[in-house]
């Protein structure tokens, strides 16, 4: 396949950025949408002129760094999949593909396509976690007794791989799905309940401080998301906090 991209361009956060036009061949409909780029950075560094910066590190779907906005949608035309389990069979030969950096106030450009997505390590920290004792008394998680419906969709939410799909699919850049996501795995099993108050609270302050948006129901960010986050989990966040004021 022969393809024109038009890529945003962009030094750092202080200036500001643009579209620019590249071309590739060659491109076989096996490929991944990394491996295009890579072939493109390839051509670009025998030329002399400077790669496109990009996130990626597993390649296989499950780290959530190839944050690319693929033609007006996140992690581009496929379901269900990350930009590196994207393939360029999606396109057509001839095809002209935009290709921008998540956008939203709270994922601040660094370079091209790269964004800064520390604001969620900074919401996981507000309490994602749970603590354990381990002064060599602690119960073995195996003997507390789980319903199996609440494990499975504990481990659903777990699936959440904090790619920020959802926030730049939001008109609201909301970050409610992955907060969502985060406090349902915890808020379903036994150990998380300790925390569970102030676990919602913290997390909920945390994401107004990095400047989120809020919800308005329109479901995009359950469409977009690659591991199929169900909105389920914002109602019950919704309810966690309201029983958490209570
Ligand atoms: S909820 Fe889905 S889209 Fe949002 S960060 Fe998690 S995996 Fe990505
Ligand atoms: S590079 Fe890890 S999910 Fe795409």
């Amino acid at each position: 396949m022969n393809l024109t991209l038009k890529i945003w361009r962009q030094k750092n956060s202080q200036v500001e950025g643009q579209m620019v036009e590249y071309k590739v061949t060659d491109i076989s409909e096996h490929m991944s949408f990394l491996e295009m780029m890579d072939v493109l950075n390839e051509q670009l560094v025998n030329k002399g002129e400077e790669p496109v910066a990009f996130d990626h590190d597993c390649r296989e779907g499950i780290c959530g760094m190839c944050s690319m906005f693929i033609n007006g949608e996140a992690h581009g035309p496929d379901r269900g999949v990350t930009t590196c389990q994207l393939h360029m069979r999606m396109f057509n030969d001839g095809d002209t593909i935009y290709i921008e950096p998540w956008r939203a106030k709270a994922f601040p450009v660094i370079k091209d396509l790269v964004v800064d997505r520390t604001a969620f390590e900074r919401i996981q920290q507000a309490g994602g976690y749970i603590s354990v004792n381990t002064s060599g008394n602690t119960q073995d998680a195996n003997a507390i007794p789980i319903a199996k419906e609440d494990a499975d969709l504990s481990m659903d939410a777990a699936t959440c791989i904090g790619c920020g799909a959802c926030v730049a699919t939001c008109k609201n850049a909301s970050a409610m799905l992955f907060v969502g996501a985060k406090v349902s795995q915890y808020a379903l099993l036994p150990q998380g309940q300790v925390e569970a108050a102030e676990r919602v609270s913290n997390m909920i302050k945390q994401m107004d401080e990095e400047g989120f948006g809020n919800c308005t129901n329109t479901g995009a960010c359950e469409v977009e998301c690659p591991k199929g986050i169900s909105l389920e989990n914002i109602a019950r966040m919704n309810r966690e906090f309201m029983k958490a004021s209570i």
